[in-house]
């Protein structure tokens, strides 16, 4: 039983669900859940000079700057957890820089998916998010509304989750998505986004679990 572990990317527009499905796919693959836009904020509330330059570039939904973004990633695709249980990267590549920057560390994934949503409900999806700055839980307050009156106190709002800043990101992400693509064909899926999240996840699992079957029968390993 030496598999290797799984590597997968998750691609998709603002508010396309990418880090919802994250959760439930951790929750059941156990990988290592990377989000490049975490890993930014984490940067941000560390106070450092990076953290400061990154936001200005968040707060007008571009890309930051490579020199920030990829070692970044690099640094935490490289820890143990991540290289003993596989990872899951999330929001990164966005460019085609950034993709050939990962293959030049010798980063392969062996599955890129990407989530698929209509324009129209992206925006809805974004202003109405809310986080849980416990648990770390994505919220909808149409959607996925809080359990409790208590979680429903401590909720917070990202900085960018505006309408017209989710514009911008819309606009960022449709400039790149192509380019990024390109670099994956062969080891892309495409899920239908535009449904419940546990009908999101449905698709995924299905892919996955073929995905790995398929491993086990080809595998010369024991
Ligand atoms: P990042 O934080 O990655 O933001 P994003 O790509 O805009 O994606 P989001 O986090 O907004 O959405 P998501 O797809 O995770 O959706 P979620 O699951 O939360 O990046 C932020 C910024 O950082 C970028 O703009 C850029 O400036 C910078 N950055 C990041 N990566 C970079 C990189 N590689 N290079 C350079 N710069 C980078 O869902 C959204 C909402 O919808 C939630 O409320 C959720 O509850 C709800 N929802 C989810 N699924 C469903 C469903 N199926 N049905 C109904 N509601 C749903």
């Amino acid at each position: 039983k030496a598999e290797p572990p799984l590597k997968i990317m998750i691609s998709g527009a603002p508010a396309s669900g990418k880090g919802t499905q994250c959760e439930l796919i951790t929750q059941k693959y156990g990988l290592v859940h990377i989000s490049a836009g975490d890993l930014l904020r984490a940067e941000i509330a560390s106070g450092s000079g990076n953290g400061k330059l990154a936001k200005e570039y968040m707060e007008k939904g571009q890309l930051v700057p490579d020199e920030i973004v990829v070692m970044m990633v690099k640094d935490r695709l490289s820890q143990t957890d991540s290289q003993q249980n596989g990872w899951l990267l999330d929001g990164y590549p966005r460019s085609s820089s950034q993709a050939a920057a990962l293959k030049g560390f010798g980063f392969q994934p062996d599955l890129f998916i990407v989530l698929e949503v209509p324009e129209d409900i992206l925006i809805e999806r974004v202003v109405g998010r809310r986080l849980d700055p416990v648990t770390g839980k994505i919220y909808h307050l149409k959607y996925s509304p809080p359990e409790t009156e208590e979680i429903a106190a401590r909720l917070t709002q990202r900085f960018d989750d505006t309408e017209e800043k989710a514009k911008l990101r819309l606009k960022t992400h449709n400039q790149n998505v192509s380019d990024v693509l390109s670099m994956y064909d062969d080891i892309t899926i495409k899920i239908k986004g535009n449904r419940s999240k546990e009908e999101v996840f449905a698709q995924i699992d299905t892919a996955l679990s073929k995905m790995l079957q398929q491993r086990n029968n080809t595998s010369p390993s024991s």
